[in-house]
Formats: structure tokens, C-alpha cells, sequence
């Protein structure tokens, strides 16, 4: 058993209560590698943001479960070698099972998702109460889940949106016990949210999706005031970053994304964690492919992962500072 708190991380419950006075979002970013963990903490560290670090499933499979979870508990001494005081939490992003939660708990997690929105209501409430329970006993927060996302979530994927019944979240948040709620309000995972047929041109010819269902979200918060929601698949798909893809070779055709001002007004809300992970891909792939476009004999990992993180770096900062307004509030 190894305790988050030796470790320096932290869970998310002063994140969120700090969140929700301030009406800003804290920021959850996805890593499965060192360069994309090392842009993320110390674009937060420069920022003053507190940040919860995301480690997926996929995640653990793809980088060796152990050395993503050292990788993570290494960012705190990492942060305070800079000078930087946020504080940090580690926190297993759609936990499917209790065995995996509860291995995460087990080897340092300061916070477990455990997404049994597939499951039915009664399922759900059963499998998060359970997560819930061997959480609390150490003092690790628990991210719970109601209604769907469409598109795709790790290996369950769906056609269509299934909202949050906002009918239901006071009944599912008394009985399991849970710090904070994820909801289907219109958002998706991955960097194709909406088709282009569900979307309308600006003048600059720019697909603008159909708005998030805030009235959802509203009628959610008067039934559980002041508690800590989080939206998923909250990346903005960034213009440039698709455009510099695309310049080099790539090929996302209508890659659309949450707009910048609908998710300030979620970070204004209730919702005090926005997860991204999309938008760290894009920034990657598109430096990555600039980089090659520009020198294609190069062949030193870190000529083309070092500016990528670089650019990693820049994109967070922004998104901090001008997007969930968690810059400067640690
Ligand atoms: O919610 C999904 C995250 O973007 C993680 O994606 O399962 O491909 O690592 P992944
Ligand atoms: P995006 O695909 O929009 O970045 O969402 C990531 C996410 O929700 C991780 O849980
Ligand atoms: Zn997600």
C-alpha cells in the first residue's frame, strides 16, 4: 500500500471547493509519456494552476501501468525542484471495474474515476457505492458518472448522446456516496465531436457546433447545489493546430471541438474539472509532423518530441489562463 500523501499529491476536494467559490475550472490532462507529463506540469507550474494529471486505461496498457504511475508521482518533487507549489493530484480517468480502482488506490492514486454509465442506473449506483467505500477508507476522492457520451469512451462506443437525467443525480450522489459527478451535456471524446451536418459555417468558415445543453446543466445544479461536476470530452479541437496537420501531410477533415466561450461558461458554473486530453494529441502530432515536414532527414526523438512538448507547454498555459481561469488560483 502506498500513500498518496507521502508522495506529496493531493485528492481533489479543496480543488473543487477552491473551484467552485472561485467559478473556475481545475484542468485534467491526460499523459501516457514523459515529454507530454513534463509540458503538463510545468505549463502548470508557470501558470500557478492546480492540475489533476489523468492516466487512462489505454494508458497503462500503452506505457507499463508501474512506470505511468511513477512517471506521475515523480511530478511533484519534479514541480517543487522548480519552485512551483501547486498542488497536484493523480487521478485514474474511466475506471471500468473495482479491482482496477482499487489497484490504482492501492498503489498511490489520489483520485479514481469509475465510469459504470454503461451499466444500468441500479448497476451504476452499486458498482461507484463499492469504489466509493474503499476509497474513503484512504482518503482518495471518487469521480462518479451519469448518462453517455456518445462517440467513443475506450472501448464502448455510442451512436448517440443519452443526457444526464438531471431526475436522477441527487438520488445516484446520496446513495454512492461520490465527490463529483461527470454529465453528458453534448460533449464527446476525441477531436470529431459533431458532424459536419450538425454544424453551421461562420464568416470565416469555421464549423460552429449546436450549443451544450447549459438548461441540463442548470437544472442539475438546483438540485445538488454546490456540487463538483465535470465534463468530459471537453477538448476545443484548435483550428491551428488542425490546419498545421494538415499543411504537413495530415488528414482530419471536419475535426470539430467544444468552442473556447462554452466552456468558459461551464468553468463559470458548477463545473469545477475539465478533462482534455484531444487537444494534447493535436499539438503533439501537429509540431511532430511540422518538424519532419521541414527536416525529413531528421531522426533524433527528442529533435521532434522537444518541440512538440514545447508547444504542449504553450497550448496549456493558454488554456489555463484564458479558457478555465485556473491560472494564478493554486
Ligand atoms: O476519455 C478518454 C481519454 O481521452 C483517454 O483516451 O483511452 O485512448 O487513452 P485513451
Ligand atoms: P477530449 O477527447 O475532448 O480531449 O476528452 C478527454 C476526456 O474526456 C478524458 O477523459
Ligand atoms: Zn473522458
Amino acid at each position: 500500500m502506498v500513500s498518496y500523501k507521502e508522495l506529496g499529491l493531493v485528492n481533489t476536494r479543496e480543488m473543487f471547493k477552491k473551484a467552485m467559490e472561485g467559478k473556475y475550472a481545475v484542468p485534467a490532462y491526460n499523459f501516457n509519456n514523459m515529454e507530454q507529463l513534463q509540458a503538463i506540469v510545468n505549463a502548470c507550474g508557470k501558470s500557478g494552476s492546480p492540475v489533476i494529471l489523468q492516466v487512462s486505461s489505454g494508458a497503462r496498457k500503452y506505457a507499463d501501468s508501474t512506470l505511468l504511475r511513477y512517471l506521475g508521482q515523480g511530478a511533484v518533487a519534479m514541480a517543487r525542484e522548480a519552485g512551483y507549489q501547486i498542488p497536484i493530484a493523480l487521478h485514474l480517468d474511466h475506471g471500468d471495474t473495482f479491482e482496477l480502482c482499487k489497484s490504482c488506490i492501492d498503489s498511490g492514486f489520489s483520485s479514481v474515476m469509475i465510469d459504470g454509465s454503461h451499466h444500468s442506473y441500479e448497476k451504476n449506483v452499486e458498482l461507484t457505492s463499492k469504489v466509493v467505500e474503499y476509497a474513503h477508507k484512504y482518503d482518495v476522492t471518487v469521480e462518479g458518472e451519469l448518462g453517455v457520451l456518445a462517440g467513443i469512451e475506450d472501448d464502448v462506443s455510442a451512436a448517440e448522446h443519452v443526457y444526464t437525467q438531471p431526475e436522477q443525480v441527487e438520488d445516484f450522489v446520496k446513495k454512492t456516496g461520490v465527490d463529483s459527478l461527470a454529465i453528458s451535456i453534448g460533449t464527446s471524446h476525441g477531436a470529431f465531436k459533431f458532424k459536419p451536418e450538425q454544424c453551421t459555417k461562420n464568416d470565416k468558415g469555421v464549423l460552429v457546433p449546436p450549443p451544450l445543453r447549459f438548461d441540463i446543466l442548470e437544472e442539475i445544479e438546483k438540485r445538488i447545489p454546490g456540487f463538483a461536476i465535470v465534463l468530459h470530452g471537453a477538448s476545443s479541437v484548435i483550428p491551428e493546430y488542425v490546419d498545421l496537420i494538415n499543411a504537413n501531410g495530415g488528414k482530419l477533415d471536419a475535426a470539430v471541438g467544444i468552442p473556447a466561450e462554452q466552456l468558459r461558461r461551464a468553468a463559470a458554473s458548477a463545473v469545477c474539472k475539465i478533462n482534455v486530453d484531444s487537444d494534447g494529441r493535436l499539438v503533439f502530432t501537429a509540431k511532430i509532423r511540422e518538424t519532419f515536414a521541414k527536416n525529413p532527414g531528421e531522426f533524433d526523438p527528442r529533435k521532434y518530441l522537444g518541440p512538440a512538448r514545447e508547444e504542449l507547454v504553450k497550448m496549456i498555459m493558454d488554456k489555463n489562463a484564458n479558457v478555465l481561469g485556473s491560472a494564478g488560483r493554486y
